[in-house]
């Protein structure tokens, strides 16, 4: 059985045991070991508007499955719940809607907009009735700008997960976001989505995967910093691309900086372009198979399709066909582990040391 262990000195390190990425009950481990207790993206604002608006979802739908439900209340403030009535587990809310309280269809039970228990037809004999264990279950709720995080288990504090990257592009303009969902799209991938994401989190392979994107990064520069829970690469623009403009007081200044690729563990990309966010959100679908969504997120539309930021597509292309060859590769019962360069891939290494502690 193996113990995922991966030294925490990356020049003497091995990647992780090829396990994770094939076997069955690690992938259903992770589940409850790794994206349970981590923040997880859940779409932004824009879906509860106004006052009474529900808005229900699956968090990680095929895999963790976990009904939940977004509310706006009278007030604006908005609550994450779980969407399972109390009474007997049928979804409370079916489809986004507008409500002034939330009534499950199946006997009637009544909740606030926060989720808390109103009232229940025929229940006037039941002893010790209503107690705390009939309001709908209450999720921790992070805001960053519009966009929404929530956890499954009250674990870590989101600045543990995302406070690094708040903190480094405080200057830019997250207010401003404004989701396309007609530039927004799904790929699926064959591939473990583990693999996935330590294929992002090196840009050792840029000049080798992606001659469009080497030409507007200057691979030299090209650095990787790392975090406690995420890190960031860096991605400096050659002379004469778009690159942010960045204010005297900013951690950067005097850097041309044409991307921020920041990764939150374990799943989620937050890519910062002059033009806005492209957030990819990596979901398990089966131990092989995981699908990548890419979210767009526009602040300046001057600015699209060009530097680092343009031809996502073709480099999302050229990322999905070296993972499903790696998924194929790490297969073989002649590859047990590599080795990490030292300079290209702590960002891989880091995601590894995490995933072995997070296993245990
Ligand atoms: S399951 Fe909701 S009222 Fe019975
Ligand atoms: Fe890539």
């Amino acid at each position: 059985m193996p113990s995922f262990f991966v030294d925490g000195n990356i020049a003497a390190a091995k990647t992780i045991d090829t396990d994770f990425y094939i076997q069955q009950k690690f992938y259903d481990e992770a589940k409850e070991k790794i994206f349970a207790p981590s923040w997880q993206f859940i779409g932004d604002a824009g879906n509860i508007k106004d006052p009474g608006d529900a808005y229900p979802f699956t968090l990680l739908n095929n895999y963790v499955n976990e009904p939940l439900l977004l509310t706006k209340n009278k007030q604006n403030a908005i609550h994450c719940l779980s969407n399972v009535c109390t009474h007997r587990g049928n979804l409370v809310v079916y489809q986004s809607c507008k409500l002034n309280q939330l009534k499950c269809r199946y006997h009637g039970r009544l909740f606030s907009l926060e989720g808390k228990f109103i009232s229940m037809p025929e229940f006037k004999e039941v002893e010790n009735f209503p107690t705390k264990d009939d309001d709908l279950h209450q999720l921790p709720l992070f805001k960053w700008g519009n966009l929404l995080f929530t956890s499954l288990k009250e674990q870590y504090e989101p600045g543990d997960f995302l406070g690094e990257m708040m903190q480094r592009i405080e200057w830019f303009p997250v207010n401003d976001l404004q989701f396309h969902d007609e530039l927004s799209k799904d790929y699926y991938v064959e591939a473990n989505w583990a693999l996935y994401c330590e294929n992002y989190l090196e840009g050792f392979h840029i000049p080798f995967v992606h001659a469009g994107l080497n030409q507007v990064l200057d691979f030299g520069e090209y650095s990787t910093e790392v975090f406690r829970y995420s890190n960031l690469q860096l991605g400096i623009g050659k002379k004469g691309d778009v690159c942010f403009k960045l204010p005297a007081n900013s951690y950067d200044h005097g850097k041309e900086v044409a991307a921020y690729y920041f990764w939150v563990f374990p799943n989620m990309m937050f890519n910062f372009y002059p033009w806005g966010l492209s957030v990819n959100i990596v979901e398990p679908l089966e131990v092989g198979k995981c699908r990548v969504r890419f979210l767009t997120y526009i602040s300046d539309e001057n600015k699209l399709e060009k530097g680092a930021g343009s031809g996502l597509n073709e480099v999302e292309l050229e990322d999905e066909e070296v993972v499903q060859n790696v998924q194929k590769g790490i297969r073989s019962r002649f590859y047990k582990y590599g080795r990490y360069s030292v300079k290209r891939e702590q960002g891989t290494h880091h995601f590894h040391s995490l995933i072995a502690e997070f296993m245990q």
